[in-house]
């Protein structure tokens, strides 16, 4: 049977279609970005003054997702400091894979050479360790914090608050801050010391159009793809399908990749079109596993109570929703949420694409919330299946 693993390895190992796979990863910095000029300039012409050792001002960067803001500041900060590497230091940490204020602070001081254990110092002394590892680089210090949106939601912005402070405290070095998020609501939320200290100048990154995905993607494919395999009409198609969502060239790239992958498998020699709309509909899956997976427990009674009340073929209102959670709840010895938190945990799940609740006007009778799956019964068992603690309450 081993002969079905040498296959496997022998199809990748000479591709009929990726010349170099490496080029479509997400995490890739390419050496182009195509139609971010404008932003490569602007955040250029305000870190450039570390190539003279002077610390930059303080720069929020925000955008939808996949509007280049991670590839464009890693690509601007490389390249400076490909020119000055004595000038200055820089620290890239992302917030949403550091995901406290503890794991952010432990992960500069460690990046600039310091030491610090996984847990156990108190914050001042995370806060004085920090000082002392910036002070020892004697430098100007860009720190490049990305996804801060999750980090911000959960834990407050007293760490952005201490960031920005920091010079105050230091004697030799100097620190500047990138600041990146992808919630545009999130700069609202921030104290107004924080916000005006880190936004002392903001950059917006505004989505790409289909035009602008073509061409994004067809530099890509150019390297990653062998010659021939991926023809105009299937660009054309990927950049179509991303920029109908909002224009995010990862969902564009994904697109790609993954059909690339799907020719693959078959054994194909050319990427078609055909091989894109599978591509969309496995990441659709993939996506709506991770989101049904990580939803809190209560939120997983609530789309389990969906689909048991959906068995009778017609939509339901909140009130049937909370009947059959109440249900669940009991059956299981737990303790159950309000009507009101069951009201919302059911619009946080048509925010995720889950389910549909559309308020209809019943006339006389009032308004009333209508809720339908937007996804198959079976897929959706299958995930919350996979939640022991859900075992067995279904029928
Ligand atoms: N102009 C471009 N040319 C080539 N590739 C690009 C361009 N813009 C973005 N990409 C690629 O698209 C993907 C997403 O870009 P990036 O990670 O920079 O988005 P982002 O704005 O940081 O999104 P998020 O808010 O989700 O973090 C990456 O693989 C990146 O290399
Ligand atoms: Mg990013």
């Amino acid at each position: 049977m081993s002969d079905i693993i040498d296959n496997i390895i022998a199809r990748v190992q000479v591709s009929p279609i990726f010349r170099s796979r490496e080029y479509m990863r997400p995490d890739y910095v390419p050496d182009e970005l195509p139609h971010r000029e404008t932003q490569i300039r602007a955040l250029g012409d305000i870190l450039v003054h570390a190539v003279k050792g002077e610390a930059p001002s303080n720069v929020f960067i925000y955008g939808l997702t996949g509007t280049g803001k991670t590839a464009v500041t890693k690509f601007v900060l490389s390249n400076l400091h490909r020119r000055a590497p004595d000038k200055f230091s820089f620290v890239y940490v992302n917030a949403r894979q550091s995901d406290t204020p503890y794991r952010v602070m432990a992960d500069v001081i460690e990046t600039l050479g310091g030491k610090v254990p996984f847990t156990g110092l108190s914050t001042a002394e995370l806060h004085r360790r920090l000082q002392r590892t910036v002070n020892d680089v004697r430098k100007v210090v860009i720190l490049v914090l990305d996804e801060l949106d999750a980090l911000i939601k959960r834990h407050g912005d007293e760490l952005l608050y201490r960031l920005t402070r920091i010079n105050v405290e230091l004697s030799v070095s100097r620190v500047s801050i990138v600041g990146i998020t992808n919630d545009v609501t999130l700069v609202d939320e921030l104290d107004p010391r924080v916000k005006s200290s880190l936004g002392e100048v903001e950059q917006v990154f505004p989505p790409y159009n289909a035009v602008e995905l073509e061409d994004i993607l067809k530099r890509r494919a150019s390297v990653a793809f062998k010659l021939g395999v991926v023809s105009d009409e299937v660009i054309s198609l990927c950049a179509a399908l991303a920029a109908r969502e909002h224009g995010d060239a990862r969902r564009a790239l994904d697109l790609l990749r993954v059909a690339g992958e799907i020719a693959e498998r078959e054994g194909k020699q050319v990427v078609r079109q055909e091989h894109v709309y599978q591509a969309r509909t496995e990441i659709e899956r993939d996506r709506m596993h991770d989101v049904i997976q990580t939803l809190p427990f209560h939120s997983k009674l609530v789309l389990l109570s969906i689909v048991e009340g959906s068995k009778r073929d017609r939509s339901l209102t909140t009130g049937e929703v909370f009947e059959i959670y109440r249900g669940l709840t009991r059956k299981l010895g737990l303790e159950s949420v309000t009507q009101r938190r069951v009201s919302d945990i059911v619009n946080e799940l048509d925010m995720l694409g889950v389910i549909t609740a559309s308020v209809v006007n019943r006339g006389r009778y009032g308004k009333t919330k209508e809720i339908k799956l937007s996804v198959d019964r079976k897929s959706i068992l299958e995930v919350l299946n996979e939640d022991e603690r859900l075992h067995g309450i279904w029928s």
